[in-house]
């Protein structure tokens, strides 16, 4: 029997998936990674995401929808399964699109539970990629995580119930699973949807940044490493069973966001104001004592110096 940890990374193509997988190779992993390139962005990123990893002779990549594929196959010999793998996206999980969230949040998610339950004797971990939208309209901040979940858009319900599943599978079957919900993660590779990917192309396009709402809503940014970091302390004994928030230690308001990136580029920012968005939570800001006791997680990255990788990376790929 080889004691290299063998993992299954889904979502492998993705923001963090990707970064996650590179992580583990670095720790001497052999890698599995699954990913369906569900269309919400375009496969070229994707493709350009996993471009490292497809060389490397500890990883596999395989080309499979959850929903589809025979899981029990991909998980002889697997010791953890990091199930990053959803639909993401706060604000476009309104109407017709609520499906994708049904199916590659909660269906995608139980499939992967019950594959999973088939190999309770050799399945060691099941990280699930929860999120901060769990919490959606809790009023009291920092968010711990005792706190009553009242999730504030369709999404937050779907990575809700996700999380929910993964809890009652622990709590039926002793599968050993731990849920991290993720505080607003970026860092290069960032989804072409969120905010600081958006601002930072239209600043360096000389377009206009737009900002929902005035601006002085605020969140709870994670440096991608830091997200990643989480996942290799939650294969700890004491994690099992347990939910904790990763966040990166401060919050910061969406204005002040876009005069650091002015300062950060060197570059005059111009912005409008539109109408907030449906869904959009006010603040978020994460209490990580739970993580910090239990895990030894602490947030290392600051985000003066992950936005500067960020910019790095997006001027990089334009000019590549
Ligand atoms: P991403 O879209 O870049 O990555 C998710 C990947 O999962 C995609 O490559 C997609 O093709 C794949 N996928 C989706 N459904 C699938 C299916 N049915 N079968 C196979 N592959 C499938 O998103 P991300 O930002 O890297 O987020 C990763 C996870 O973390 C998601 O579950 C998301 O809900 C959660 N999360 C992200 C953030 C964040 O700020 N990025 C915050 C909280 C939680
Ligand atoms: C992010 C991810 O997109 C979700 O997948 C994830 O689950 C969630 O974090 C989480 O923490 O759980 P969000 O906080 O909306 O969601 O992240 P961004 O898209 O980076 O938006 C951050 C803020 O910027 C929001 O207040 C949003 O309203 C604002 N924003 C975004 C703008 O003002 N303009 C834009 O063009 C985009």
């Amino acid at each position: 029997m080889s004691d290299t940890p063998r993992s299954l990374v889904t979502g492998a193509a993705g923001f963090i998936g990707s970064h996650l997988c590179e992580r583990l190779l670095h720790e001497g992993h052999e890698v599995v990674g699954l990913d369906g390139f569900i269309d919400f962005y375009p496969r070229f990123r994707k493709e350009a995401n996993l471009a490292s990893l497809r060389s490397h002779p500890m990883f596999r990549f395989v080309e499979a929808d959850l929903l589809r594929a025979d899981l029990d196959s991909f998980l002889d010999g697997i010791d953890f399964i990091f199930h990053q793998a959803g639909q993401p996206g706060v604000r476009g999980s309104w109407g017709k699109r609520f499906e994708e969230y049904l199916r590659n949040n909660i269906l995608a998610t139980q499939r992967i539970l019950e594959a999973a339950k088939g190999h309770l004797g050799t399945v060691r971990r099941v990280v699930y990629a929860s999120s901060s939208s769990v919490y959606g309209a809790v009023p009291t901040l920092p968010l711990v995580e005792e706190a009553v979940p009242r999730p504030f858009s369709p999404y937050g319900v779907t990575k809700l119930a996700g999380e929910q599943l993964c809890l009652l599978y622990h709590l039926n079957y002793g599968l050993p699973v731990v849920a991290l919900r993720y505080f607003t993660v970026y860092g290069p590779r960032q989804r072409p949807d969120m905010a600081f990917q958006r601002f930072i192309q239209s600043i360096l396009s000389g377009e206009e940044v737009v900002i929902y709402g005035d601006g002085e809503q605020t969140r709870d940014f994670t440096y991608v490493s830091d997200g990643v970091e989480a996942n290799l302390l939650a294969l700890k004994p004491e994690a099992e069973g347990r939910t904790f928030n990763i966040g990166g230690g401060a919050r910061i308001t969406i204005n002040d966001v876009v005069s650091l990136l002015q300062r950060l580029i060197g570059q005059e920012v111009r912005h409008r104001h539109i109408l907030s968005q449906e869904g959009d939570v006010r603040h978020t800001f994460a209490d990580v004592t739970l993580a910090g006791r239990v895990l030894g997680y602490r947030p290392r990255v600051t985000l003066q110096e992950g936005l500067a990788r960020q910019i790095d990376w997006v001027r990089a790929s334009a000019s590549a």
